[in-house]
């Protein structure tokens, strides 16, 4: 079983706010798209640009990568335009009583 792992309480992340977590050695963005929430790893299959500085877009449920501009879908973790073409991670999210969890594996 993947280990899940405590983001916040959901009242803490309404619509069109996010969050960064650590796990282990890496990084995981955390996204309430308008009511929909989403996970992916936070780094850029480019070259790891850093997504928690890139805008945010919760209608379209894309962040864009500030190194080099690609933008990437939430759902899917798959880049939208170039230069990035290789996805980048995504992860289950569930909410358990008021808490936001990942699952990660
Ligand atoms: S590092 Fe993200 S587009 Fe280049």
């Amino acid at each position: 079983m993947s280990p899940l792992v405590d983001v916040c309480p959901l009242s803490e992340l309404p619509p069109g706010e996010r969050r960064t977590i650590a796990w282990e050695d890496f990084e995981i963005g955390v996204f309430n798209c308008d009511g929909e929430l989403l996970a992916m790893e936070d780094r850029c299959s480019h070259d790891d640009g850093d997504f928690s500085d890139g805008e945010f877009v919760p209608e379209r449920c894309a962040v864009e990568c500030p190194r080099h501009g690609s933008w990437f879908d939430l759902k899917t973790g798959k880049p939208l335009n170039l230069p990035a073409y290789v996805p980048v991670d995504t992860f289950p999210v569930s909410v358990e009583g008021d808490m936001i969890r990942v699952e990660v594996d």
